[in-house]
């Protein structure tokens, strides 16, 4: 019997490329992992005739674990997005993205080093809206006392850990004072458990150009749902793009790590996506399994990969394919085996 059995799922788009490409990382670094493949999104749908099968959800609940390649979720109609399924089904309460310059990788700036904490199950994502007329619409922002507070007493805790000194709480409650506004309030009640960390608090806009301009001011970010995902892909930008940010699904009793990028359907079946994002990913779930020395070994793999500046896929201003850089990251791991 395998150490350790993990939920597979490939998505759409580049995910059965870099979702392959980080199996065999991870197999080629030794983990003993049985991996058991299931589809979500337009692939259950076409199998299945559901974007997120109960045969899926049964495996996850079953392994606990999930390493998730992305899923197409169609713009302005189509079914509820899988992804957001999956968080609120299984309660996958915060998405944790480090955003991270790695040497060798272009990028607009040095030492960004930015931990970002994005509730992960209410907010505007909860698909409430409504034509309340022809002509008008409304969408409902959500905002909980009990999702808010586990998500930023989760943070804390975080920054604890992981000796991180500041968390900026990201919010709108200048305009949106209930809702933003009820955030804001448990934020500053959960900090005064933590005097050891810094507590502040930025409103999005102002956040969003301080970062641009310098992000070695913040240290961890925590956000609502929609700002989080849109600050997250901003915070990608600043250390090479969509193609090395990882990302992590947690909640209470499962985790499904993902890449925070999408389904990049400009260049998917084509061999041309960077599978570091997902791979970075798969680094977490491993320090989740409690395989620390794999983990390093392969981050130092990568660090080593990247650095060498010959390798690089097209995102990163290289000419390799997924499978060339996959392959020279695992000559990488296997000569420090
Ligand atoms: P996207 O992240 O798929 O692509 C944005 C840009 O970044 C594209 O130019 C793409 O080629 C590039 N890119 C992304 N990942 C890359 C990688 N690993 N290597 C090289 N280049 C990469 O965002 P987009 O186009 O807004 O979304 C496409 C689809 O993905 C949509 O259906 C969206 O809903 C879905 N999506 C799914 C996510 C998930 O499953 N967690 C997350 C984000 C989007």
């Amino acid at each position: 019997m395998a150490k350790h059995k993990v939920t597979l799922i490939p998505g759409d788009g580049i995910g059965p490329e870099v979702t392959e490409a980080a199996v065999r990382v991870i197999d080629a670094a030794g983990v003993d992992i049985e991996w058991d493949r299931h589809e979500a999104g337009i692939t259950a749908i076409q199998e299945h005739g559901v974007s997120v099968p109960d045969a899926l959800m049964d495996s996850i609940r079953q392994n606990r674990v999930a390493l998730k390649g992305p899923i197409t979720t169609l713009v302005g109609k189509g079914f509820k997005s899988a992804n957001v399924t999956l968080r609120q089904k299984l309660d996958l309460y915060v998405n944790l993205r480090p955003v991270k310059t790695i040497g060798g990788v272009p990028s607009r700036f040095e030492k960004v080093d930015l931990i970002i904490v994005r509730e992960n199950t209410e907010d505007l994502y909860t698909g409430i809206e409504s034509v309340i007329s022809p002509g008008v619409t409304s969408a409902t922002k959500v905002i909980t006392e009990r999702a808010s507070s586990r998500v930023i007493r989760w943070a804390f805790e975080y920054a604890r850990k992981n000796k991180r000194k500041k968390i900026t709480l990201v919010h709108k409650a200048n305009i949106m004072k209930i809702s933003d506004g009820l955030f804001l309030q448990i934020f500053e009640n959960v900090a005064k458990e933590y005097p050891d960390i810094i507590a502040e608090d930025k409103i999005v806009d102002a956040l969003s150009m301080k970062l641009v301009m310098d992000p070695s001011k913040f240290d961890m970010l925590v956000l609502g749902n929609l700002f989080g995902d849109i600050v997250s892909d901003l915070a990608a930008g600043l250390v090479g793009g969509l193609g090395v940010v990882p990302g992590a699904n947690i909640g209470d009793e499962y985790a499904v790590f993902e890449a925070v990028h999408g389904t990049a359907p400009d260049i998917a079946g084509k061999n041309l996506a960077n599978p570091t994002a997902l791979i970075f990913s798969s680094l977490l779930m491993l320090r989740h399994l409690g395989e620390h020395e794999a983990a390093n070994r392969i981050w130092k793999s990568i660090v080593l990969t990247l650095a060498m500046g010959h390798n690089l896929t097209r995102d990163l201003g290289g000419t390799c394919t997924t499978t060339e850089f996959t392959d020279e990251l695992i000559n990488e791991i296997k000569s420090r085996s």
